[in-house]
C-alpha cells in the first residue's frame, strides 16, 4: 500500500484527492453543488449531492492513479460542521439537510439557554446557544416538523453522513461533534446533562470516536458504487477546520493559522482545554487525540473583499486584463501605495454579522471616514484592514484565555497575497507563513487515515513528516505601532455603533 485518501464534504463541492505517503498530490477532483435558500436566513442543502459528489470524486481520482485502489490504506473524511442529517429506520434521508449557516434558530438557542443554563450550558458544551449548531436546529425540526421528527431514527454530520453510505456506521468523531452542542468537550463523549435538558435520545446520535481512529470498512456495495476496494478502512476524519490544521501542521501547544476564505477563521491549538466564559469564540475537540482547539470567526472575511471588488472594481479588472496580468497582482501593487490606515479610513467587516468578538447577528458593514479624497483602492485598502482588524480581535481573544502562538500559519486565497500576509505579520506581532500544499482539509483527512492505518506514528508526527511551508514573513515593527493605533481607534468603533445596529435590524 502506498496512497491515502480524504473527502472535504464543503459547502460549495466535495473535493477529493489521493495522496502518497510522503504527502504528495497525486489526484484531486472537485465537484460542485447549490446550497438552497428557501426563506431568507435558510440554508440547505441535498444530502444526495454530496454522496453522488463522493462517488464522482472517488472514481475519478481512482481512474487518475489508474484504478489502484488496493493501494489505499486508508480513507480520511472531513466536512463542513454543524448540519443536521436525519435518517429513518432504513437509512432514508428524512429532509434537505439545514447547513451550518442557516439563522432559523434564535428562538430555539433561547430555549436550550433556558433549559440548560447559560453558565452550565457553556461550562459542558463550551459554547453559548447558537444558531449555527446543530442542536438548536433538531429542536426546530422537532416543533414546526413533528412528523419528519417521529420518523427519525439517526442524527448524524454531512461528513458522517458520507461515512455511513461508505461504511454503513452510525458514527462520528469528536471535532465535528463538538459542533453539534450536544458534547462534553472535556470529556470527549456526549453529555447525558444536555440531551436530557433537551429531551434529545442518544441512541439516535452516532458512536463517537477520536479523529484518527477506524470507524468501518468500505462495503461491498459502496465498494461496487466507488471502485475502493471492500474492507478499506475509514477513519473518524474532523470538522472543516480541524482538518484544515492538520494540513496545516497546526497540532502542537503554539501553533495557530488563519484561514481567509468567505469567511475568516484563527484557530490555535492547545493542549489544555481553554474556554471563553462570554463565549465568544468556539472551543472544540481537535483532530489530535485528548487536544483542544479555540477558534474565532469573523463571517465576512474574503466575502468582504470579494463584495467590494464585484461590486466598485471593475475597472480593475480590465486594467489588469490589458496588461496581460492578475487583478491581485495589481490590487497589492495599488494598496502598497497608500499609507496604512488608509488615509483615515475604516471598514467594519460585519456584511453577515459578527462571531467573534460580539456574537451580534444584527451587526452591519460600515464605512467610516470618508471623504471626497478617498479612491476606490483607499476603500479597497480599508476593507482589507478592517478584515484583518477582526482577524486581530479573534487572536486578542485567544490570547486573553492564555493561548498565544508565535507564528501563524496563514491558508484560504488570502495567503496568496504578500501584501496581506505582511499586513496580518504587522498586526499579529508574529511571524506568518504559508502551507507548502494548498490542500488544506482533504489533506489533513488522509493524514489522520494514514495514522489510522499505521502508516504515521500519531497525528503529529504525521504532519512532522510531511506539511511543509514558504513565504515567511516577519513583523516589521514601523508598520505594527502604525498598524496598532489604528487597531485601537477600529475597537471603539462598534460598540459606538452597537445599538444603531440593533435600531437598523428593526427599521
Ligand atoms: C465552523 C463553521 C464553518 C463550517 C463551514 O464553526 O461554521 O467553518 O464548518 O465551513
Amino acid at each position: 500500500m502506498q496512497f491515502l485518501m480524504g473527502i472535504d464534504i464543503g459547502t460549495s463541492g466535495t473535493k477529493t484527492a489521493i495522496f502518497d505517503f510522503a504527502g504528495k498530490l497525486l489526484a484531486s477532483h472537485t465537484e460542485n453543488y447549490p446550497m438552497y435558500q428557501p426563506r431568507n436566513g435558510y440554508a440547505e442543502q441535498d444530502a444526495d449531492d454530496w454522496w453522488n459528489a463522493s462517488v464522482t470524486g472517488i472514481r475519478a481520482t481512482l481512474a487518475a492513479i489508474g484504478g489502484r485502489a488496493e493501494e489505499i490504506a486508508g480513507v480520511g473524511l472531513s466536512g463542513q460542521m454543524h448540519g443536521l442529517v436525519m435518517l429513518d429506520k432504513q437509512g432514508t434521508v428524512l429532509r434537505r439537510p439545514i447547513i451550518w449557516c442557516d439563522q432559523r434558530t434564535a428562538e430555539e438557542c433561547a430555549e436550550i439557554t433556558s433549559l440548560v443554563g447559560k453558565e452550565r450550558l457553556i461550562e459542558i458544551t463550551a459554547n453559548p446557544a447558537l444558531t449555527g449548531f446543530t442542536a438548536s436546529k433538531i429542536l426546530w425540526v422537532r416543533k414546526h416538523e413533528p412528523q419528519i421528527f417521529e420518523q427519525c431514527a439517526h442524527i448524524l454530520l454531512p461528513k458522517d453522513y458520507i461515512r455511513y453510505c461508505l461504511t454503513g456506521e452510525f458514527a462520528t468523531e469528536v471535532s465535528d461533534a463538538s459542533g453539534m452542542q450536544l458534547l462534553d468537550i472535556a470529556k470527549r463523549r456526549w453529555s447525558d446533562e444536555v440531551l436530557d435538558r433537551l429531551s434529545i435520545e442518544k441512541s439516535l446520535l452516532g458512536t463517537v470516536y477520536e479523529s484518527p481512529e477506524i470507524t468501518g470498512k468500505i462495503t461491498a456495495a459502496a465498494a461496487a458504487l466507488t471502485g475502493l476496494c471492500e474492507g478499506t478502512p475509514v477513519v473518524g476524519g474532523a470538522g472543516d477546520n480541524a482538518a484544515a490544521a492538520v494540513g496545516a501542521g497546526v497540532v502542537k501547544n503554539g501553533t495557530a493559522f488563519t484561514t481567509i476564505g468567505t469567511s475568516g477563521v484563527v484557530f490555535a491549538h492547545t493542549d489544555q482545554m481553554a474556554v471563553d466564559p462570554l463565549g465568544r469564540v468556539h472551543t472544540f475537540c481537535c483532530a489530535v487525540p485528548g487536544a483542544w482547539h479555540a477558534m474565532g470567526v469573523t463571517q465576512a472575511a474574503g466575502l468582504s473583499r470579494q463584495w467590494f471588488q464585484e461590486q466598485f472594481c471593475a475597472a480593475d479588472e480590465t486594467a489588469a486584463k490589458s496588461e496581460g496580468r492578475g487583478v491581485y497582482e495589481l490590487f497589492d501593487e495599488a494598496l502598497a501605495a497608500i499609507p496604512i490606515g488608509a488615509n483615515r479610513l475604516f471598514y467594519l467587516p460585519y456584511l453577515m454579522g459578527e462571531r467573534t468578538p460580539h456574537l451580534d447577528p444584527n451587526a452591519r458593514g460600515v464605512f467610516f471616514g470618508l471623504s471626497a479624497m478617498h479612491t476606490r483602492h483607499d476603500l479597497l485598502r480599508a476593507v482589507t484592514e478592517g478584515v484583518s482588524f477582526s482577524l486581530r480581535d479573534c487572536i486578542e481573544i485567544l490570547r486573553e484565555m492564555g493561548i498565544h502562538s508565535n507564528e501563524m500559519v496563514a491558508c484560504g486565497g488570502g495567503a496568496n497575497s504578500a501584501l496581506w500576509r505582511q499586513m496580518l505579520s504587522d498586526l499579529f506581532g508574529c511571524g506568518v507563513k504559508v502551507a507548502a500544499s494548498t490542500e488544506g482539509a482533504a489533506l489533513g483527512a488522509a493524514l489522520l487515515a494514514g495514522t489510522g492505518a499505521g502508516v504515521y506514528e500519531s497525528v503529529p508526527d504525521a504532519c512532522e513528516q510531511v506539511v511543509r511551508y514558504h513565504n515567511g514573513t516577519s513583523p516589521n515593527a514601523e508598520n505594527a505601532l502604525a498598524y496598532e493605533k489604528h487597531y485601537e481607534f477600529y475597537k471603539g468603533l462598534y460598540p459606538a455603533l452597537a445599538g444603531e445596529f440593533q435600531k437598523l435590524s428593526k427599521l
